[in-house]
């Protein structure tokens, strides 16, 4: 009897002390969270973002929600997300390190790498790989150049067939682009190594966002259960494999100090071996496929949104088009400065990232320091959620926030202008890497194949559907396009092609 009021104290006692513990003096508030389990059965494991808009609109710009015990304040808005990631820049620059994700992608790479020595020297050596691969200079337009060659190519051979599907059209294109950069080749679409690593990445991607991936970081008691996270670390086991073969490959092939590719200029730094540099061959498969992804299905989604959008609304389509002839009249081919006689082209495609909202809670932060954001006390190594799409969508920011419309980044004088709150690429220290590839993908991509094809919703396809599917990235529902050649285009292409008598 005794001792069983002893445990029961000890039970209440114990109780009492996670409640008090778990929310630190003026922390952010948020809805009443229980021990342990914190507030996981108020929100749906499936589809939480209705209950996020129920929270956000009680508790405001920020607030706070348990995942199991550990708090995660989630930040909306462009004056807390630019309070927090440019201000104060350096305390928001963390990733948490003890998620679902850390553990698959075994804590190497850039993307999720905590703020410190190993993630500054990793993101230093990507900007500066990707420049001197040709950012900004010519050969990176002539590689997106050349892989627009087999996308348009699909494209012309679906001309007077059924629709096409474009999803893994657009993948394959913007993976090869980067496979360029990285590897130093492309990979036929059909190839081995693609088609595994997309099938990884897709899958690791749902289960990321998914309620698994929620389940194993609330509680790790259940992490080395046979559960169905577990496929997630085989996807990256078969990843690593197929890297390393690339790897070896390389090492047996390359010619010290002229660096081909990403790899080799990984490996000519490493021959270098500074000391204590976080240079290593076991984060190179990991960082290479840290950047593969990253690189890949945000870009393809954005352009997937791209192509649904100007099918819906024709009138933006030709508009697009007409400026495109006018600029370009019988140059050969567009090039990334054309961009600056193109303003209504910027617009549409700025106005395309803001409703794409690819990546719309970026990707996870976590604070330094002790730290403030509007007036709330933050404690080190809190998980932080940037918000991005209560940014890109935010009333009082924008002309016309909830619907697809140009004029967002246009004047009165019809020139493009830029408003502070698209943030697509997040914002910081941590901003999007690649954010310049992307840029010049996305503007040389729908300029080339808006110059040569009309993109037609099928008459027999419904309504257009804009609601994305939920994911670490939004991706628009499946749908399929009608080509068809374009009759007033100009550019040198088709010339030649009628010349060599195709
Ligand atoms: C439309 C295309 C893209 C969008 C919308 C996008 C968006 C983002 C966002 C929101 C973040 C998170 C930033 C943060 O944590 O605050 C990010 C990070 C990152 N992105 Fe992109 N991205 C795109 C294309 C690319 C491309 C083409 C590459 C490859 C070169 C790339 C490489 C990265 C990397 C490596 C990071 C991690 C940076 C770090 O943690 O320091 N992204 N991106
Ligand atoms: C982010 O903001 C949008 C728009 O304000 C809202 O609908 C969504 O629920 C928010 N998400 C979270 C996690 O707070
Ligand atoms: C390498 O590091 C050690 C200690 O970490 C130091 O004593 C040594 O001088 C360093 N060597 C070079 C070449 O920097």
């Amino acid at each position: 009897m005794f001792v069983s009021l002893i445990l029961l104290w000890l039970c209440i006692w114990f109780i009492i002390i996670q409640l008090k513990s778990r929310r630190p003096k003026n922390f952010p508030p948020g809805p009443t969270a229980l021990p342990i389990l914190g507030n996981i059965l108020q929100l749906s494991l499936e589809n939480p973002l209705k209950d996020f808009e129920r929270l956000r609109k009680t508790y405001g710009s920020v607030y706070t929600l348990f995942l199991g015990p550990k708090p995660a304040v989630i930040i909306s808005g462009t004056k807390a997300i630019k309070e927090a990631m440019v201000t104060r820049a350096t305390e928001f620059a963390g990733r948490p390190q003890d998620l679902f994700v850390n553990d698959v992608t075994q804590r190497k790479g850039v993307i999720l790498a905590d703020y410190g020595p190993s993630w500054k020297e990793h993101r230093r050596f990507a900007l500066m790989t990707l420049r001197n691969f040709g950012l900004g200079k010519n050969t990176m337009e002539e590689r997106i150049h050349g892989e627009l060659q087999y996308t348009m190519n699909t494209l012309e051979q679906s001309i007077g067939k059924k629709p096409l599907s474009p999803q893994m059209m657009f993948h394959n294109m913007a993976s090869n682009i980067i496979c360029q950069v990285l590897f130093g080749r492309r990979y036929e679409y059909d190839h081995e190594f693609i088609r595994v690593i997309v099938q990884c990445f897709t899958e690791n991607a749902k289960l990321t966002n998914g309620p698994w991936a929620m389940l194993y970081d609330s509680f790790p008691i259940i992490r080395n259960l046979p559960l169905p996270f577990m496929k997630a670390f085989k996807n990256v086991e078969t990843c690593q494999k197929l890297a390393v073969s690339v790897l070896t490959e390389h090492k047996k092939t390359r010619v010290p100090g002229e660096p081909r590719d990403f790899l080799d200029c990984y490996l000519d730094e490493l021959d270098k071996s500074i000391n204590g540099s976080s240079f290593s061959e076991q984060q190179l498969t990991m960082y290479a496929l840290d950047i593969h992804f990253a690189g890949t299905d945000t870009t393809s989604n954005t352009l997937l949104t791209g192509f649904l959008y100007l099918m819906a609304y024709p009138h933006i389509q030709e508009r697009c088009q007409q400026e495109i002839d006018e600029v370009l009249g019988g140059k050969h081919q567009a090039s990334f400065d054309d961009r600056h006689n193109m303003p209504y082209m910027q617009a549409v495609i700025h106005e395309v990232q803001r409703v794409a909202n690819t990546v719309p809670l970026s990707v996870f932060h976590s604070t330094t320091k002790d730290t403030e954001l509007m007036g709330y006390s933050i404690p080190k190594g809190t998980l932080i959620i940037p918000n991005l799409t209560s940014v890109l969508n935010e009333e009082g920011q924008w002309k016309f926030p909830h619907e697809f419309n140009p004029e967002n980044f246009l004047n009165d004088q019809g020139e493009f202008v830029k408003p502070e709150a698209f943030m697509p690429f997040s914002a910081g220290p941590r901003m999007c890497l690649g954010e310049g590839l992307a840029r010049m993908e996305l503007f040389l991509v729908m300029v080339t194949l808006l110059r040569r094809f009309k993109f037609i919703w099928p008459e027999d396809a419904g309504e257009p559907d804009f609601t994305p599917v939920y994911g670490v990235t939004l991706t628009p529902k499946p749908y399929s396009m009608k080509i068809q050649l374009r009759e007033t285009q100009q550019d040198g292409r088709q010339t030649h092609n009628r010349d060599s008598g195709e």
